[in-house]
């Protein structure tokens, strides 16, 4: 699908323009889609998470937990949809039939979300999207989307392996999270996008890793036995990084030495290698979105209005500052 035609981006785009400005830019709470709970102060809500895939996912499932508690105001209800898009579905469902106050989820892919949606909408309960966005070309089908902007992360990387890598020709190999995830979609573009203009440096092979530490260590094993003049690893996350670290390391070769490695998330495991020299550049992607979550989810309850797109802001990491962040490092 040619990249401007994508639906979901025209959406994004014509949103990125106006939310981030200024609150005057937001969505309102339409009589649709403002919660009834009954003058209950506590805010039931649903909220159905990808799974356990990685430490990112750790995090960010501590974060929710950790905010939506009954001391801040919540009964919070969670699912583990184990990457299955149709497990997510019926947890949606589910929150749907127990009349929840919100539900919140970070879909496991972009599409096939609408119809779920739709009987979201019908029975008045708002949906906020968290971390990963959804493939729709009907925006009234959530409140607000909170999270990282995945390509903006895919495009530091790409820069970072343009500009730090020298003259000579690199072969890259990419192992993407999972077929049809927003981060998988996006961050290949945006690397795609940043060494474009770079005739040194190639995408040779790219393969989904599912964004498991184990998934992206077979699939090094494969690269590593299909082509022997891999010079860096482009991981679409830290997980998949350290699994490709440890094929490296059996077959023999030096992580950072003999095949330098690029990865996305920050967190403490994939910090700890870019310290050790190991791993040689990360960007971050922030999982700590509870506290955002909650504030959106009390605005949209409340009926006030809320920026349909919040944007997480990411740092990026060598190995000197990593070394600086680790004792501080919070996940
Ligand atoms: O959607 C965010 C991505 O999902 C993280 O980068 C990855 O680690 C997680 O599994």
């Amino acid at each position: 699908m040619a990249r401007t035609h994508h639906p979901r981006r025209t959406v994004l785009a014509a949103l990125a323009a106006t939310s981030l400005l200024a609150l005057g830019a937001c969505s309102s709470g339409s009589s649709a889609n403002t919660a009834d709970n009954g003058g209950d102060d506590t805010i039931t809500i649903g909220f159905a998470q990808v799974g356990a895939e990685s430490g990112w996912r750790t995090a960010n499932t501590d974060s929710i937990k950790s905010t939506l508690t009954a001391d801040n105001g919540f009964d919070l209800k969670f699912s583990d949809a184990q990457q299955k898009q149709e497990n997510q579905i019926q947890a949606i469902r589910s929150y749907i039939a127990q009349g929840v106050d919100v539900i919140a989820f970070s879909p496991v892919v972009e599409s096939g979300w609408d119809a779920v949606l739709q009987e979201a909408k019908q029975a008045g309960i708002p949906v906020i999207l968290t971390d990963r966005a959804v493939d729709t070309d009907d925006d009234s089908l959530y409140e607000s989307f909170i999270g990282s902007d995945f390509v903006e992360e895919g495009r530091r990387a790409g820069e970072w392996v343009s500009q730090n890598l020298g003259t000579e020709p690199i072969n890259v190999v990419e192992l993407q999270g999972t077929t049809g995830s927003a981060p998988a979609i996006d961050r290949k573009e945006g690397f795609a996008d940043a060494i474009a203009d770079n005739s040194n440096v190639t995408v040779i092979d790219s393969q989904t890793g599912n964004f498991t530490r184990a998934e992206g260590k077979t699939v090094m094993e494969g690269f590593l036995q299909a082509h022997s003049d891999i010079d860096v690893v482009f991981a679409h996350n830290d997980d998949m990084a350290l699994g490709a670290i440890e094929a490296i390391e059996a077959a023999g070769k030096v992580p950072g030495k003999d095949i330098k490695l690029i990865s996305i998330d920050g967190v403490k495991d994939g910090m700890t290698a870019l310290a050790d020299g190991k791993i040689s550049y990360i960007v971050e992607c922030n999982p700590l979105l509870g506290p955002d979550l909650a504030e959106i989810a009390k605005k949209v309850v409340a009926g006030e209005p809320v920026d349909k797109r919040i944007v997480t802001k990411d740092e990026a990491f060598d190995q000197e500052a990593a070394k600086a962040a680790l004792p501080d490092r919070k996940y």
